[in-house]
């Protein structure tokens, strides 16, 4: 079969699940397209620290097209949201020929300062000592304030989320961002048509690092989310599905792909 609309493989972030793109999963395919939205809390084997594993992007990365593997999509353009776009980046490097397009929501390309990455380590151990609780704290920073007082049932749905994945799987995740490479240096040479897309009030990865970012990628477009946070997507839904599609349709017509 062959159609102008790529497959989507939706990346979530953490310590999130693939229900963070719940809104998303059924408007595109309302809309026609094959939507793919990976679980991408794995768990790294448990390590005589008490820690796990880390899961490294990479692990991630061949989760997602595994993923892909069993429903037999070979082009795909990839959504991926902050840890999900590490994964993302990762995709980009291990095959390029299979990306339709990229579209990074909320992240970054730099890696972690030293700093970052103690943080992540203590995470992970308090969430190995407490529980998936311990990560709860997130849901203030992952939510702007004005999602958080006028949507108060999406801070519950996100609340919930988190509390849904294991201990062992935040904790690996969490290990497994410290260790990511920096990919700064390969936005220049990404060919895949890309879109950029940033909450106005995302205080974990700022306006100025996604401008930044969509600068540095040849022909990258970049959408502001107002009223949004880190979580654009399930905090302003309308508002980024409608930066997704039209990016969407703009590139479908430029570059038709076939799904087998
Ligand atoms: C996420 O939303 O996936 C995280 O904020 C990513 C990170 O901690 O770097």
């Amino acid at each position: 079969m062959t159609t102008n609309r790529p497959a989507l493989l939706f990346l979530h972030g953490f310590p999130l699940s693939p229900e963070m793109w719940k809104a998303q999963k059924a408007v595109f395919e309302a809309d026609g397209y094959t939507v793919v939205a990976p679980d991408l809390r794995l768990e790294g084997a448990m390590t005589e620290s008490g820690l796990p594993e880390p899961v490294t992007m990479e692990r991630m990365a061949e989760e997602a097209l595994a993923a892909l593997d069993r429903v037999g999509i070979d082009r795909f353009a990839a959504v991926g949201f902050s840890m999900g776009g590490y994964v993302a980046f990762a995709l980009a490097d291990q095959v390029p020929e299979r990306l339709a397009g990229l579209v990074l929501v909320d992240t970054r390309a730099e890696t972690d300062t030293e700093e970052g990455k103690a943080g992540r380590r203590e995470m992970a151990a308090k969430v190995m000592e407490e529980g998936a609780s311990a990560a709860k704290a997130m849901v203030g920073k992952l939510l702007a304030p004005t999602t958080q007082e006028r949507r108060p049932e999406t801070a519950r749905e996100v609340e919930r989320i988190i509390l849904d994945a294991s201990r062992v799987a935040i904790a690996s995740a969490a290990l497994g961002m410290a260790m990511r490479p920096d990919r700064t240096a390969m936005l220049g040479a990404i060919r895949t048509p890309a879109l950029v897309i940033v909450g106005e009030a995302d205080a974990i990865t700022p306006p100025d690092v996604a401008r930044s970012m969509a600068a540095a990628i040849p022909g990258a477009e970049l959408a502001v989310i107002p009223q949004a946070g880190h979580l654009a997507n399930m905090e302003q839904p309308e508002a980024f599905h409608q930066a997704l599609s039209e990016w969407l349709h703009r590139i479908s017509i430029a570059m038709p792909c076939r799904i087998l």
